[in-house]
Parts: structure tokens; C-alpha cells; sequence
């Protein structure tokens, strides 16, 4: 039985019933690809994964990016974990560190942007997912692009963002980086309007790690990444996802913004496990780090 792939309503989003992404044929997976091109976030449900299946469909997207996790064991390995349940089975408290952390993922962003070479796409697989609260919600750089006018297309295709992961989990607490994470993760800078390397699709790309606007005053610059955020993410360019148990979420970090919601940490498990797919190269002709 070939998948069932159908798109959601809005600009973004489609759910995909009908197979298991771990047994999918090369057929399949072609109409899988082309339908996470269009769509840009693909709703899997009834999933039955692990991590070691979880990271061989991951990897027929292209390579996959060690991440960062606030997490042990998720720590340098292809697999991010991001829970507020402790080894033992206890829920972590909200105000532990680990949980303060993970934070940062209910501001609007895109996976790795602060990284020289920003990711392609995110896979997210609720292992655990509470029964209300925690969504995750996904907005349309590429739609917001189109809507804008000619205008303010021609201003913003040439300037670039500086991102910087100790800027944006600053916002949140200055105590949670240390001068060991800023030389290893230098801020880099990226294409305000980022291109998808095979379609030349575009979308407008911002979020929580861009700091400023290269070569604009500190204060104008954040006022219009704000400006851009709150146009990317208007109603009419979002999708939110209730998760159900089973479901695998992938989305193109190349096209849109996502974040997660709050839900009640002190009652309900959430574990989510993440694998990251690089992307093709830099967004910028030279990629490398800025000077710390
Ligand atoms: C992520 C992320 C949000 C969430 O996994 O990259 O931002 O809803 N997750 O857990
Ligand atoms: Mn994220």
C-alpha cells in the first residue's frame, strides 16, 4: 500500500499514514522526500521507533549532525534528547538546570543556525508525550518570503545575521554557558533569506539565535529580526502539532521557524528524541566562524 499523504489546510504541513518509516521502499521514500520539499513539515504517525531506526530513516536525507543536549547520553551522538524525565524515572524539576536549558526551544527558531553549516532538516519522535500542553508549533519563512513586497524583498536578499547560540540561551539565564561553550561555538554568520540548494525556493531566516544584522546598529538590527519574526509567524503561516503518541515529526529547517510549547512539567513526561540532518553547505559564500 503506497502512503497516504495528506496536506493540512494551512501553508505548511502534511500527515503521512499508511507506513513505517523504517521499512520504506525506495519508491516511497521518493514521494516522502518530495512531499517534505513542498510541505516543509511531515506529521509520521503510529510510529514504532528506537533510536537505531529513528537514525537510519534520518540518514536517507543526508548526513547527520552531532548535537548538543543538555542531556547525558544524548551528548555526542547523532541522537538529542530532550526530556524532563531523570534516569531513575523521576520528573526533573522545572527549575533544574537541564530543564531551564531546554527552554530555549519554546523561543521561535531553526535548528542550528548558530552552526557554520545551519541544518537542513529536524526529526522529532514523542517517546513520551503529555496529554495537553507541550505542542509544537511551525511557521513559514518561505510564505512569509512571498508575501512580502518587491520592496522589501530587494532590502533584506543582501544582508546577513550574525547567530550566536550564547546570545540566544542568554536571553534566557547568562549562567548557562561557560567561556569553554563560546569558543567552541564561535557566532557565524547567515543569509537573512536563505535559499534551498535543489529548489531555490526561498524563505525569509531568522529566530531566536540571530543576534543582530551585520553592518546595522545593535538596537535597529534586533527591532527588525522582532519585526521579521512577528511576520513569520503570523497565524496565517502556522501549523501547530498536538502530539499523539507514535508521531515523528520532521520539518525543514530551511523553510520555517518552529517552537515548542510549555505544558505541565511537574505532572506529565515528555520525552522527545531528535535526530538532525545537516545541511548542504554554508548560507554564506564564506562560512567560517566569526572571532570569538
Ligand atoms: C527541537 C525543538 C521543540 C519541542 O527538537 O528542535 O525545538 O516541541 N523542539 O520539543
Ligand atoms: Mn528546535
Amino acid at each position: 500500500m503506497p502512503p497516504i499523504i495528506t496536506p493540512f489546510t494551512g501553508v505548511l504541513g502534511a500527515e503521512v499514514t499508511g507506513l513505517d518509516v523504517a521499512a520504506l521502499s525506495d519508491d516511497d521514500f521518493a514521494a516522502i522526500e518530495a512531499a517534505f520539499e513542498d510541505r516543509s513539515v511531515l506529521v509520521f504517525r503510529d510510529q514504532d521507533l528506537d533510536d537505531a531506526k529513528q537514525v537510519a530513516f534520518s540518514r536517507r536525507f543526508g548526513a547527520l549532525e552531532t548535537t548538543i543536549s543538555s542531556n547525558p547520553g544524548g551528548e555526542g551522538t547523532n541522537v538529542a534528547i530532550f526530556s524532563n524525565l531523570d534516569a531513575d524515572g523521576t520528573l526533573i524539576p522545572p527549575k533544574d538546570k537541564r530543564m531551564v536549558f531546554n527552554v530555549g526551544n519554546q523561543m521561535w527558531h531553526t535548528d542550528s543556525s548558530f552552526k557554520p553549516v545551519p541544518a537542513k532538516a529536524s526529526l522529532l519522535s514523542g517517546r513520551m508525550v503529555p496529554p495537553e500542553g507541550g505542542e509544537t508549533e511551525f511557521a513559514s519563512g518561505r510564505a512569509a518570503w512571498a508575501a512580502l513586497s518587491a520592496g522589501e524583498q530587494a532590502e533584506y536578499e543582501p544582508l546577513i545575521a550574525v547567530h550566536d547560540f550564547l546570545y540566544s540561551r542568554g536571553l534566557i539565564d547568562k549562567t548557562l554557558l561557560t567561556d569553554k561553550d563560546r569558543r567552541e561555538l564561535p557566532a557565524v554568520r547567515q543569509k537573512l533569506v536563505r535559499t534551498n540548494p535543489v529548489t531555490g525556493a526561498r524563505a525569509l531566516y531568522v529566530g531566536a539565535h540571530a543576534s543582530h544584522i551585520e553592518g546595522r546598529p545593535v538596537d535597529e538590527s534586533r527591532a527588525l529580526l522582532r519585526h521579521l519574526i512577528d511576520f513569520v509567524t503570523q497565524e496565517r503561516f502556522r501549523y501547530v502539532h498536538r502530539w499523539r503518541p507514535g508521531d515523528l515529526v520532521m520539518w525543514d529547517n530551511r523553510a520555517c521557524l518552529h517552537r515548542g510549547r510549555p505544558w505541565d512539567e511537574r505532572k506529565y513526561p515528555r520525552v522527545m528524541h531528535r535526530t538532525t540532518v545537516a545541511g548542504a553547505g554554508p548560507s554564506v559564500e564564506d562560512g567560517k566562524p566569526l572571532a570569538a
